[in-house]
């Protein structure tokens, strides 16, 4: 199997990410990391406990991360409910972090790998800059960054700006020059993997606590969109670690794609670079300094929502 580290902020659909993850015969999830995001720290640190409790994975190690992004102050994510995961009345876990922060366990976990990484960021990248500046030898551990966030098209948090990004958006362009091969599993793909209602109702009515629990869920809606026609289910974070265990399943282009920085109505935007040659301003200016990136531009919608279901579901 290949080794996984997630990073996230449970948060919903952080939950699904981590409920498929554990069941993946693909993955080996070595360590769970948490920051602040959809939720406060500590909320994110007991939801993510619980689902993995919940889950039957109650012994991978689970780390305390970052309180608040590098420069931008906390903003959580209404969507997810008061608790940060739907409210949805789980058990407190019974188990706590291990006693060393997220980014020493991210270093000590890389490192003792036998076999390269692949990080899943579900979340601000808040921890992954830290450990990227704090420790950069573990990049020549690191086969690879999947990180949810962005979008090359509509953004969530502001018209164009994705919430993992604009929530730190300076935690995000390290990342994206860390000189480590990156995937961006961006709002245009997050989006479009939505599971069938009937299979939401299934899972819901299903005599088993960890099954049930992934219904209730994919069933969760933002409160404040309740006239939402939209049908809820969707797989969100869930999508990128499907990418990971099954990468066919993802259209991904080489692309230069830069993180605005600015103060203004662009700060946190993703804007990825797909001129098909370059334009007036690195003729005149020359050519600008960009990471390249893997950008999901088409997934396979069928494909990952079985993937999901079988995986999760599978006794
Ligand atoms: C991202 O923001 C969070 O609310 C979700 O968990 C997901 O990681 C989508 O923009
Ligand atoms: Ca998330």
């Amino acid at each position: 199997p290949i080794p996984v580290i997630i990073d996230c902020d449970t948060g919903v659909d952080d939950a699904l990410a981590l409920l498929f993850a554990v069941r993946h015969p693909g993955l080996d999830v070595r360590a769970v990391t948490c920051v602040a995001g959809n939720t406060g720290v500590d909320g994110v640190v007991r939801n993510t406990l619980t689902v993995l409790e919940q889950a039957g994975a109650g012994d991978i190690p689970v780390a305390r991360g970052a309180e608040c992004p590098l420069i931008e102050p906390l903003r959580t994510s209404p969507v997810h409910g008061q608790d940060g995961m739907g409210d949805l009345g789980l058990p407190a876990p019974t188990r706590r972090p291990v006693d060393v922060d997220a980014v020493t366990l991210l270093r000590r976990e890389i490192l003792a790998s036998p076999r390269p990484v692949i990080l899943i960021p579900t979340a601000p990248l808040t921890n992954i800059a830290l450990l990227l500046r704090t420790h950069p030898e573990v990049v020549r551990n690191i086969e690879r960054i999947v990180f949810m966030g962005g979008a090359v098209e509509i953004g969530n948090a502001t018209p164009v700006a994705e919430f993992n990004v604009w929530h730190d958006p300076e935690a995000a362009a390290i990342l994206l020059t860390a000189g480590v091969p990156i995937t961006m599993y961006g709002l245009d793909v997050f989006r479009q993997v939505v599971v069938p209602a009937a299979d939401v109702r299934r899972l819901r009515t299903s005599s088993e606590p960890r099954l049930r629990l992934a219904g209730e869920l994919l069933a969760h809606r933002d409160p404040a969109a309740s006239d939402d026609p939209a049908p809820a289910g969707g797989l969100g974070d869930a999508g990128a670690v499907c990418a990971v265990a099954d990468p066919e399943g993802l259209t991904t282009e080489l692309l230069p794609v830069e993180v605005s920085l600015a103060p203004g109505p662009t700060r946190g935007q993703t804007i990825v670079d797909r001129r098909p040659r370059p334009g007036e301003s690195e003729i005149h200016g020359g050519p600008r300094e960009q990471a390249l990136v893997d950008v999901a531009l088409g997934v396979d919608v069928e494909r990952y929502v079985n993937l999901w279901l079988t995986t999760v579901e599978k006794p």
